[in-house]
């Protein structure tokens, strides 16, 4: 299969296998549930719902200072074995013209069709470039986007929405939600920040540590601020909103816009926003970036997607999620 890369400011690139290295796997849905382990650590019920992906060592409360993630994690819902991190964003909904909610299901990416719904999860090093990448530390955490935003302005062009017209498809990403139906589903692309200031593990707005390039992209090998100098992998997560059902525009607002609303209640798309919890067992991680595996990675334990999907954790948040909603769940409000 010939891969797709994705450069977020000149559409579809297509690259020949091997002319890039780079991690593509698939994990599948862990637990969805009103848990923030980063915002809100320790609380039971956070104020939004996430769809979280990764180890079984994921719960309310964290903290590094007493948590070995990858000791602590019997299983992952990775296809690599090694990789116990969690990874999370937000939930889709749809509304009715009645005002009420219905969660939107996930499925798995071209190639990963088997998977229980989550998300396509990539590392890439440096593009086309000389030089390492500095894997990320044990105690690592970070999360880009901001579910308050609803300006345009300010979404980094790396945090996007595709609306998948087949399968194959990737064009046109916007930084809102797709105006029209889309045919296979809308896509949302979250690409994290590849500069990172060498000391910080997780300060606490879990952001400012890491940055993008002070000029260019990652994809031009841009340069690292000096404020942030070390170059870590692109983290890239593919989250795939299986749309379809709710395609039928006579079921959307009759004033013609568009019906899907995050689980924050942010019906712009503007709030985008993904979380990173780092967690892979040892050096894995760094070997992965070093040799430049590409797809599949021979130095790396592998398991199957059906493995990675009897892998999952028990919501503790007793709430109803699914079928026909009043409210969003934690009765977060919707923008008006
Ligand atoms: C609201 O609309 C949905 C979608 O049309 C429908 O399935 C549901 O039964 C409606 N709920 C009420 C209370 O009318």
């Amino acid at each position: 299969m010939q891969l797709q890369l994705r450069y977020a400011a000149t559409g579809l690139v297509l690259l020949a296998p091997n002319a890039l290295a780079l991690l593509r796997f698939s994990c599948s849905q862990l637990v969805v549930e009103r848990l923030d382990p980063l915002v809100n650590p320790g609380v039971t019920g956070s104020p939004h719902l996430h769809q979280i992906i990764g180890g079984n060592a994921f719960k309310a409360s964290m903290d590094p200072s007493n948590l070995d993630i990858p000791s602590a994690a019997t299983c992952t819902t990775c296809t690599f074995a090694e990789d116990f991190s969690n990874y999370w964003t937000a939930v889709l909904y749809f509304q009715a013209r009645n005002g009420t909610f219905k969660r939107v299901p996930q499925k798995g990416n071209v190639g990963f069709e088997q998977s229980n719904g989550g998300m396509t999860i990539y590392y890439t090093p440096v593009i086309s470039g000389q030089g390492k990448v500095t894997a990320f530390k044990p105690g690592f955490r970070m999360i880009v986007g901001d579910p308050n935003n609803r300006q345009s302005s300010n979404v980094p062009r790396q945090l996007t929405y595709t609306c998948l017209k087949s399968p194959m498809t990737r064009d046109g990403e916007t930084p809102d939600f797709p105006k029209q139906p889309c045919p296979y589903g809308i896509m949302v692309n979250v690409r994290f920040p590849t500069c990172w200031d060498g000391k910080t593990l997780d300060p606490p707005d879990h952001a400012s540590h890491v940055t993008y390039p002070s000029s260019g992209t990652f994809e031009s090998n841009g340069p690292c601020p000096a404020s942030h100098p070390v170059k870590i992998p692109q983290l890239f997560y593919e989250v795939i909103w299986d749309t379809t059902q709710f395609n039928n525009k006579a079921d959307w607002p009759a004033d013609g816009s568009q019906p899907f609303v995050w689980s924050f209640g942010d019906k712009s798309g503007y709030g985008n926003h993904g979380d990173y919890v780092f967690g892979w067992k040892g050096n894995a991680l760094q070997t992965a970036m070093d040799t430049n595996c590409n797809i599949n990675c021979p130095q790396l334990k592998s398991q199957s997607i059906q493995q990675g999907n009897q892998c999952s954790v028990k919501a503790v948040v007793d709430e109803t999620i699914d079928g026909w909603l009043d409210e969003l769940p934690g009765g977060m409000p919707v923008d008006k």
